[in-house]
């Protein structure tokens, strides 16, 4: 609120001094804000052309993305939809007051992760996992850390009325973002309707969210010239990676590096948080989680479904020797390659660490983390 405040007193000045805006709808100093409804989104005149963007053909070749795609989900992108999308990406009236946006948790400069092991919700509670980078989400199969969600558009509501995340009730956002001076045109433009409903926020947050592709590392860009861009670590750390040696790219498959299965891979033996257990209630569930892509991995720690490592090399030192014996331990980690076998000891040397983390390393996607396309639309 005290927040809220300082931010009215700022934009009241600059109405003031620069009255350039039309007639600000400014509530009293002492009255409770209800929105933050001063704040315009600042959107290109000629539109960011969303619809356009392929992935190149490295991607559009891999057969095993060909079986994932959601290309076809009943929600093409339009440029108007995924512009409307990020307007509500980024805007914090989405939540019940008026705290907390998506972007809140999912920072573009962090491949749309947030640095933090929990994050924080709009009433101060936690989220009880690490908040998750979305890229390539097109290219995913079922979404959250459990897999609860099986498509993007059942996703996209669910962070809004999650108790600890945005606390809103849809019927409430409707009428709130109706009563906002910016959206009627934006959801006219999206859908034909400048009445907003619960099924067009879901489809323009599924546009835009859809539309954040991350395909321009300097793994991409080496792939048309067989690797002649990287330094020789890299290139050892790709061999390593590829060779199947650590079977880091048994789990973390496709030229998306994960995204596609789960699997419990020994953090624990028995786990705090049993992931996809706790729905199914079957013990061989009991610590499986998504295998989240290694795209931007640089970008989004602290890693794992609890934010339980915060540095590459202690990700290594898990997969070296500490992976624990869990009764169903994924058969690709154990000596034996029996399921809940003997965890396997990969004996890494520091050097094979140093080239994996390297290799690691050129799959940061630089461009997209500075995209004005994905940027924050709003002026603060
Ligand atoms: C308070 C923090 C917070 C907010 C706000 C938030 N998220 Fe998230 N997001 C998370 C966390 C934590 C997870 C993982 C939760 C889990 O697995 O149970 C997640 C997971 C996701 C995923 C799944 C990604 C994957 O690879 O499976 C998507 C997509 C996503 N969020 C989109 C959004 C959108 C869209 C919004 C706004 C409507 C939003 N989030 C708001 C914290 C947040
Ligand atoms: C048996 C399948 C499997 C294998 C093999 C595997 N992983 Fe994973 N990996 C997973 C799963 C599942 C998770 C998520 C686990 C969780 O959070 O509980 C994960 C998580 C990760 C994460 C954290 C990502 C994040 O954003 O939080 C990194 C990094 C990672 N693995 C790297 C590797 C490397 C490097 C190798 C090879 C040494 C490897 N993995 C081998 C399945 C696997």
């Amino acid at each position: 609120m005290l927040f809220n405040r300082v931010i009215l007193v700022i934009l009241i000045l600059g109405f003031t001094l620069s009255s350039c805006r039309k007639d600000p709808v400014i509530s009293p100093l002492d009255e409770p804000i209800d929105s933050v409804a001063l704040y315009v989104p600042d959107l290109p005149d000629q539109l960011f052309d969303y619809e356009s963007i392929t992935f190149p053909d490295h991607f559009q070749n891999d057969p095993l993305l060909n079986l994932l795609i959601n290309f076809n989900s009943g929600n093409p992108i339009t440029n108007e939809g995924a512009t409307l999308g990020r307007v509500l990406f980024y805007d914090k009236n989405l939540s019940a007051n008026n705290t907390i946006s998506c972007a809140s948790c999912h920072h573009q400069d962090k491949a749309f992760s947030d640095g933090q092991q929990f994050s924080a919700g709009f009433n101060g509670g936690h989220t009880k996992r690490n908040s998750m980078h979305l890229v390539n989400l097109e290219y995913q199969r079922d979404f959250f850390w459990d897999e609860r969600a099986n498509t993007i558009e059942d996703q996209v509501l669910m962070p809004i009325q999650d108790t600890i995340e945005m606390g809103m009730d849809l019927n409430v956002l409707t009428n709130k973002l109706s009563a906002l001076t910016y959206y009627p045109k934006l959801f006219f433009d999206a859908f034909g309707d400048s009445v907003i409903t619960a099924d067009y926020i879901r489809d323009a947050l599924g546009q835009f969210v859809r539309s954040i592709r991350s395909y321009r590392t300097k793994y991409d860009k080496g792939v048309p010239v067989d690797f002649s861009n990287f330094s020789t670590l890299e290139n050892e750390g790709r061999e390593l990676f590829f060779s199947g040696q650590f079977r880091c790219n048994n789990c973390h498959i496709s030229q998306n590096f994960g995204g596609t299965s789960n699997e419990i891979n020994g953090l624990d033996i028995n786990y705090a948080d049993q992931g996809i257990g706790v729905i199914t209630g079957n013990p061989e569930d009991m610590g499986l989680f998504k295998t989240v892509s290694l795209r931007n991995v640089e970008l989004t720690a602290p890693y794992m479904h609890d934010g339980r490592f915060t540095t590459l090399i202690q990700i290594l030192n898990f997969y070296d020797g500490n992976i624990q014996p869990h009764a169903y331990l994924d058969d690709r980690l154990t000596s034996d390659m029996n399921t809940g076998g003997p965890p396997i000891d990969f004996n890494m040397s520091d050097h094979e660490k140093e080239a994996l983390i390297a290799f690691l390393r050129t799959l940061t996607d630089w461009e997209l983390i500075i995209d004005p396309w994905y940027s924050n639309p709003f002026p603060w």
